[in-house]
C-alpha cells in the first residue's frame, strides 16, 4: 500500500476486444482495486477517457517518465503483411508503437490467444501475417497469458503476482505462468470420472449427454490444453465451456484455430 502504483501501458492490436472485456470482469481481486490501487493503468485506449492526440500524448509521457520502469500489457497481435496497413493506430502500423513502448518497458505481458499466438486472424493463410508478440520483441521477457479471452482472475492473478513479489511469475518452457497453465483442463474436469469410467456423450442430446458423461469423443481438446479453466473457472468460479454441456475447444493453446478446433461447414 505504501509504495508507488506500477504504471502499466496497455496496447491494443489486431484483436476483437474481449480479452478487456474478460478483465474487467475479474472478482478476485475486483478489477476496480487492481486498476485503481494497484496499478496505474495509464494508457488504454479502450478503457481511458482521453482520445486521439490527448490519449497519445499520455503514453509518450508515461514512456518518457517511467523509462524501464513500467509494464507493457498487449492485446492483439501486429499483422506484418503490407507494412503493417491492416492494424493502424494514431495513424501508424501498430508494429511500430509495439516496438516503440517496449523498447523502454520492463516486461510485456501478452494478453490472450492474439498476443500469444495469432489467434483466429493468424489462421491458414493469415492474409495479414498477423504475428505473436515474443516474434517482434525478442529483447524483454514476454509473459503469455493465452485464452480466448484469459479467465479474468488469471489476468489479475498474474499482475497480483508482479506487484506483490516485483518478479516474473514462474513461466513454463512456453512462457506461460505454471500457477495457471501448469495443468491440463482434463487432469482436473468434473467429467473425468466418466472419461475413465468410457461413458462418452456420443451424439448432442443423447442420454450420456443429459447424464453429464464426458466429451471426448464430441471433440473435446480437454486432454491437450492446459489452463485453469476447469479449477479457477469464469464468471466468479460459476461454471465453464465443458460445465455447460460442450467440450473444450482448447483456445488458449498455439494453433488451436487450425486444428479441427472448430465444426466443419456443413
Ligand atoms: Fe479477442 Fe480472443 Fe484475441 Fe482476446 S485472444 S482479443 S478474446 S480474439
Ligand atoms: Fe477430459 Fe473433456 Fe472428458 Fe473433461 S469432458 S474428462 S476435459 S475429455
Ligand atoms: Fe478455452 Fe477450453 Fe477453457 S475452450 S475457455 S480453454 S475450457
Amino acid at each position: 500500500e505504501t509504495k508507488p502504483r506500477t504504471p502499466v501501458l496497455w496496447l491494443h492490436g489486431l484483436e476483437c476486444t474481449c480479452c478487456t472485456e474478460s478483465f474487467i470482469r475479474s472478482a478476485h481481486p475486483l478489477a476496480q482495486d487492481v486498476v485503481l490501487s494497484m496499478i496505474s493503468l495509464d494508457y488504454d485506449d479502450t478503457l481511458m477517457a482521453a482520445a486521439g492526440h490527448q490519449a497519445e500524448a499520455i503514453l509518450e509521457e508515461i514512456r518518457e517518465r517511467y523509462r524501464g520502469n513500467y509494464i507493457l500489457a498487449v492485446e492483439g497481435n501486429p499483422p506484418l503483411a503490407q507494412d503493417g496497413m491492416s492494424c493502424i493506430i494514431a495513424g501508424r502500423p501498430f508494429l511500430e508503437q509495439l516496438q516503440e513502448v517496449a523498447a523502454d518497458c520492463k516486461a510485456v505481458i501478452a494478453w490472450g490467444s492474439c498476443a500469444s499466438w495469432g489467434c483466429v486472424q493468424a489462421a491458414r493463410p493469415n492474409p495479414t501475417r498477423a504475428t505473436p508478440v515474443h516474434e517482434v520483441i525478442r529483447d524483454k521477457p514476454v509473459i503469455k497469458v493465452p485464452g480466448c479471452p484469459p479467465i479474468a482472475e488469471v489476468m489479475t492473478g498474474v499482475i497480483t503476482y508482479m506487484l506483490t513479489f516485483d518478479r516474473l511469475p514462474p513461466l513454463d518452457r512456453q512462457g506461460r505462468p505454471l500457477m495457471f497453465y501448469g495443468q491440463r483442463i482434463h487432469d482436473k474436469c468434473y467429467r473425468r470420472p466418466h472419461f475413465d469410467a468410457g461413458q462418452f456423450v456420443e451424439s448432442w442430446d443423447d442420454e450420456g449427454a443429459r447424464k453429464g458423461y464426458c466429451l471426448y469423443k464430441m471433440g473435446c481438446k480437454g486432454p491437450t490444453t492446459y489452463n485453469a479453466c476447469s479449477t479457477v473457472r469464469w464468471n466468479d468460479g460459476v461454471s465453464f465451456p465443458i460445465q455447460s454441456g460442450h467440450g473444450c475447444i482448447g483456445c488458449s493453446e498455439r494453433d488451436f484455430w487450425d486444428k479441427d478446433s472448430f465444426y466443419d461447414h456443413v
